[in-house]
């Protein structure tokens, strides 16, 4: 990373501790060039980001520990972590490029309550989380035209294993785990949870265990 974008960082992560909310453009402003393409479509908004943790982090404990599903550069955690200082944020993503640049970006702007994980998220427990984010993250599968590159083999039957995995974890957990997804047709949600909330144009969805 290069100064003006270690500069950046700073800034906009200095601006959610203060309780501003810094635009998309000031935050994808930070990513190297062959990432910032893909933000619009594959990055989580600053304010979506915000709303989605603030539900997540209204549970019962005070340091709920919450993971991202597939976390990209780290968008969702950078954020929510600046904001929510009482929680801890894990990111696991598959992509070791994308990775790189959540763990440059973090050690650039030095939130000790972020951590970024590379791998697939079928090696992860759940049940080490209290909170879940989800932003679409099995949809290339489906429509490979909509995938961010070929570094990884597209394939449908992906979807239906990830998902299935996902929906598996989740299921077991404890009453009151909370789970946001954004985008998508909710496949990853057991029967045994409740939409209780939803907003952006219904994109944004809470669920709760039952
Ligand atoms: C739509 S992006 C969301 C990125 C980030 N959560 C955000 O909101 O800014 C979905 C990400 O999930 C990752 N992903 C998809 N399947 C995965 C898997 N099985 N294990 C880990 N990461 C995965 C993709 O590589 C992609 O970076």
């Amino acid at each position: 990373m290069s100064y003006p974008e270690i500069q950046q960082i700073k800034s906009v992560i200095q601006a959610l501790q203060q309780g501003e909310l810094p635009s998309d453009v000031a935050f994808d402003a930070c990513m190297p060039q062959g990432v910032k393409r893909h933000t619009s479509t594959h990055f989580t908004p600053v304010a979506v980001a915000v709303e989605a943790a603030q539900f997540l982090c209204a549970g019962d404990l005070p340091h709920p520990k919450i993971l991202d599903v597939g976390s990209g550069m780290g968008k969702f955690c950078l954020t929510a972590g600046a904001m929510f200082d009482q929680a801890h944020f894990t990111g696991v993503e598959q992509r070791k490029t994308l990775n790189d640049v959540a763990d440059q970006l973090l050690e650039a702007c030095q939130l000790n309550n972020v951590r970024f994980l590379c791998g697939n998220i079928m090696n992860v427990k759940f049940a080490d989380f209290q909170g879940f984010y989800l932003y679409n993250p099995f949809y290339e599968h489906l429509q490979p035209f909509s995938a961010m590159d070929e570094s990884i083999d597209l394939d449908a039957d992906y979807y239906e294993i990830y998902c299935g995995y996902v929906r598996k974890q989740l299921q077991n957990l404890p009453k009151g785990t909370r789970v946001v997804t954004y985008f998508g047709g909710g496949e990853e949600i057991p029967m045994n949870y409740d939409l209780v909330k939803q907003s952006f144009n219904n994109d944004l969805k809470c669920w709760q265990k039952r």
